[in-house]
């Protein structure tokens, strides 16, 4: 093994090879030799001493050449060097395993052929909730079913900050920084907290699941910034929470995927969902429901990419002749994206309005005149008419309607921002 990058998740996957490194060679039945290891700082980093010697270089050309190392692990993220030392990995023919979503968000599929062209062997568990083993799931467990749906919670520190928020009735930038804090997010926020890392992780589990080659630009992505602690007040009073939701779902006009904040019933097993944790819902044409749960960062990816390597070292020794790409070569038309603004849903609509006689009839005009029925309409007490917030539930309409009635109310001279519309989710 050559591992390369030595951050929070290689010094997991480098701890777990040494304290387990027994274990591991009693499931396969031989030893797993970590031959080369490589970081900017490796000089400096610790390694733990039950890996015995092994080669250190600051320059990942060493690993990806080196004669002993059959399986590199990338473990360096983003998608300039970590791309390129891929590339060079399968050029060398060394099989790889990698935990890096973005890169597989974006170049999954052709690295995927270029693996197999090259009759190397490819695994990018740790790449979707670290802790769970999503991808033996779909690539293995299940994978004998015709997936119909599913729903995740896919990013640790969203679910984090939402949870918090809807515990403590702190505001977002407070729970945010108390996060940072304790290291579960990172200096930028914003591939968090605006939703780029769950599209990455959706885009890879929409793959394995649908077998269609999805990209980034296919699904409807919205982050958390604008979710309040009223938020939470307002869906606790219809029985429901606020989740931020990466969602995959057959419809007879084809597959629509969406991230986004969304309206929870309470008493959905996804709602129970707290801190830092991932879950995955699938509901299979013949298995029906599935459930998977645990942490979705840190140590726990260690474990993924530890399994990864021990698959690919007995892929090697088996010889595995077929490889097949969990990106379909082809599409067969029944997983095709649609827009979400296909979506039929219930909404949930809150707005922030400058208070005055005649605004509920106004707003109400606006959704009758779009055929939306209105469903239920929620106002707290509150002492700032200037800055009165409430809360209209809608019946199920197209997400097309929403968003054109939206556009409408926003325009009006009352409104202190633009509404702030919500999928309400019921068949989780
Ligand atoms: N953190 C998690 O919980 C988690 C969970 C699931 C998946 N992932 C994925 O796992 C990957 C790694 O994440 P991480 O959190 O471990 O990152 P990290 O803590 O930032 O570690 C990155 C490592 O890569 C090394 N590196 C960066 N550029 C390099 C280069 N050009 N040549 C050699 N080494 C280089 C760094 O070296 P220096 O330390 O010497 O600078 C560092 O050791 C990412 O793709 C991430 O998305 C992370």
């Amino acid at each position: 093994m050559g591992i390369v990058g030595l951050g929070n998740v290689g010094s997991s996957t480098l701890a777990i090879l040494a304290e387990n490194g027994d274990q591991i060679a009693l499931k396969l039945g031989y030893r797993l030799k970590v031959v080369a290891l490589c970081s900017r700082s490796v000089h400096s980093k610790k390694i733990p001493e039950g890996l015995g010697p092994v080669f250190k270089t600051t320059d990942w050309r060493e690993v990806v050449t080196h004669p002993d190392v059959h399986v590199v692990a990338e473990l360096v993220g983003g998608t300039s060097a970590a791309a390129d030392l891929v590339n060079a990995a399968i050029e060398n023919r060394k099989s790889v395993v990698t935990a890096n979503k973005e890169l597989m968000a974006a170049c999954g599929p052709d690295i995927w052929d270029r693996a197999i062209q090259a009759g190397i062997n490819l695994a990018m568990e740790a790449s979707v909730c670290g802790g769970i083993p999503i991808h033996a799931v779909l690539r293995e467990g299940i994978s004998g079913d015709r997936i119909m749906a599913f729903y995740g919670i896919l990013n640790g520190t969203c679910n984090y900050i939402l949870t918090e928020m809807e515990k403590t009735g702190a505001p977002l930038a407070a729970i945010l920084a108390e996060a940072q804090r304790l290291g579960y997010a990172e200096a930028d926020p914003s591939a968090d907290i605006d939703g780029f890392d769950a599209r990455s992780k959706l885009v890879l589990l929409a793959a394995l699941a649908f077998g269609e080659r999805i990209t980034p630009a296919d699904i409807f992505m919205e982050g958390i910034r604008r979710i309040t602690p009223l938020d939470f007040r307002y869906a606790h009073t219809l029985k429901h929470t606020i989740r931020l939701i990466c969602g995959a779902r057959k419809t007879p006009d084809g597959l629509i995927l969406s991230v986004r904040p969304a309206l929870l019933p309470s008493s959905t097993i996804l709602a129970g969902v707290q801190g830092p944790y991932n879950a995955v819902w699938v509901k299979g044409q013949f298995g029906e429901d599935t459930f998977y749960y645990g942490w979705g960062a840190g140590h726990p990816t260690g474990v993924a990419v530890v399994s990864d390597l021990m698959r690919v070292a007995r892929e090697i020794r088996g010889g595995s002749p077929e490889r097949v790409s969990p990106f379909a070569h082809e599409r067969l038309g029944e997983n095709k994206p649609v827009s979400v603004t296909l979506q039929r849903r219930a909404y949930y609509l809150r707005f922030r309005v400058d208070d005055r006689p005649g605004i509920i009839a106004k707003l109400a005009g606006i959704l009758a005149n779009k055929n939306i029925g209105l469903e239920a309409v929620l106002q707290e007490p509150c002492e700032t008419k200037h800055d009165l917030p409430f809360v209209i539930t809608v019946e199920q309409t197209s997400e097309q309607s929403i968003r054109d009635a939206v556009e409408e109310m926003a325009k009006l001279d009352f409104m202190r921002e633009a509404p702030l519309a919500l999928p309400m989710e019921t068949a989780l």
